[in-house]
C-alpha cells in the first residue's frame, strides 16, 4: 500500500447532537479548486452511518501531542463510549457544519459530502472543504502554516512517526541557486559546486523559509498554507527502531515469499493491519 499517510481524526455529529471521532488513514487531498478531500470509511464504522445521514464531517490533523488520542479513537467505537471524553479531546466550534472540530488540532477542515463512492470494503466520502480552521499559534509571521511547531504525525506500516529531515522545497530539483565566489572558483578549477546542491541540514529559520520560492505550494503548484518539513528523527534513531525482520533483510534482490510470510507473521504478532 501507499505509505506514509496522515492519520487524521474525523469528527461527525449525529442528529441528537452527539459528537463522535474516529481515525482515518485513507484520507487525502483530491482537488484544489474547489478544494476537495476524501476519506474512505468502512461501512461497519459508527461514524460511517452518521456521515452518510448528515452529509458532514470535519478532518482534524494529528500532532505529536494528539497521537495517543488518535490511536485511541481509532481502536474504540463511539457506539460504546464518548470518545471525546475518553481521549481527553476538546470540541471546537465549526463555522459551516454542525459537527465539532478538535480544539487540539492545528488544522480542521470542515467538509460537506459531495459524493460517496462505493468502492468495496470502504466507501469513499468526497467532501468539499467549506472552511479551513487553523490555530493561529501555528501561523508564522507571513501567515504561513509552520509545520515545525505543529509537530504533524505520519502513519507508516502500523507506526506513528514525526516528520523527518527536510530534503528540499517544491521545485528544488530544477531551481538554480546563486553562486558564491568560492563555489564559482571551485567550479572553474574542476571542483564540485556546492551551491548547486540543496542544503542538507540545519534548522531553517522562519525568515529563510519565507525566502524560499515554491515553499507553501501544493503538489500541483497551487497555493496552500503549509510550508516545510520538521527534522527530528535521524538515521541512527530510525535504525534502532527498525523491526528485526527489516534488519535481517539482505541488500540485494526482491523479497521472497518466505520473507513476506515472516513479515506478515511479525506484523500479526504486533497486532498491525487489522484496524483499517
Ligand atoms: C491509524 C489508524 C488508521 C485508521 N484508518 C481508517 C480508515 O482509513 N478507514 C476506516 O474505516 N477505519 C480506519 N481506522 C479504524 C477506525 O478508526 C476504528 O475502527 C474506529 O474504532 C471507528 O470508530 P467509530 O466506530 O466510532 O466510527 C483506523 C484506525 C487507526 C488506528
Amino acid at each position: 500500500m501507499l505509505y506514509p499517510v496522515p492519520p487524521v481524526m474525523v469528527t461527525c455529529r449525529d442528529e441528537n447532537g452527539n459528537d463522535n471521532v474516529m481515525t482515518a488513514a485513507w484520507a487525502g487531498t483530491i482537488c484544489s479548486d474547489p478544494v476537495m478531500v476524501s476519506v474512505s470509511i468502512r461501512k461497519e464504522r459508527y461514524s460511517h452511518d452518521i456521515i452518510e445521514r448528515t452529509g458532514e464531517f470535519v478532518i482534524n490533523l494529528t500532532t505529536e501531542q494528539t497521537a495517543w488520542a488518535a490511536d485511541y479513537v481509532g481502536v474504540r467505537s463511539g457506539r460504546d463510549e464518548d470518545k471525546f471524553q475518553a481521549a481527553h479531546l476538546h470540541k471546537s466550534l465549526s463555522q459551516n457544519v454542525k459537527c465539532s472540530g478538535i480544539e487540539e488540532s492545528p488544522v480542521s477542515l470542515e467538509c460537506r459530502v459531495e459524493q460517496v463512492l462505493r468502492l468495496g470494503t470502504h466507501d469513499m466520502f468526497i467532501g468539499r472543504v467549506l472552511s479551513t480552521d487553523v490555530d493561529p499559534r501555528y501561523l508564522d509571521e507571513n501567515g504561513k502554516f509552520d509545520l515545525d511547531r505543529a509537530g504533524l504525525v505520519a502513519y507508516s506500516h502500523g507506526e506513528y512517526w514525526t516528520l523527518g529531515r527536510l530534503l528540499g522545497t517544491f521545485g528544488y530539483s530544477v531551481r538554480k541557486r546563486p553562486q558564491s565566489k568560492t563555489a564559482h572558483r571551485a567550479k572553474i578549477a574542476g571542483g564540485a559546486d556546492a551551491s548547486d546542491r540543496p542544503a542538507a541540514s540545519g534548522k531553517r529559520t522562519a525568515d529563510k523559509r519565507a525566502a524560499v520560492p515554491g515553499a507553501g505550494k501544493m503538489a500541483d503548484g497551487a497555493a496552500c498554507p503549509t510550508t516545510t518539513g520538521r527534522r527530528t528523527a535521524n538515521k541512527a534513531a530510525f535504525r534502532s527502531h527498525k523491526p528485526e525482520h527489516k534488519q535481517d533483510r539482505k541488500d540485494s534482490g526482491r523479497r521472497t515469499v518466505d520473507k513476506a510470510a515472516r513479515k506478515k507473521r511479525s506484523r500479526k504478532e504486533k497486532g498491525y493491519g487489522k484496524h483499517i
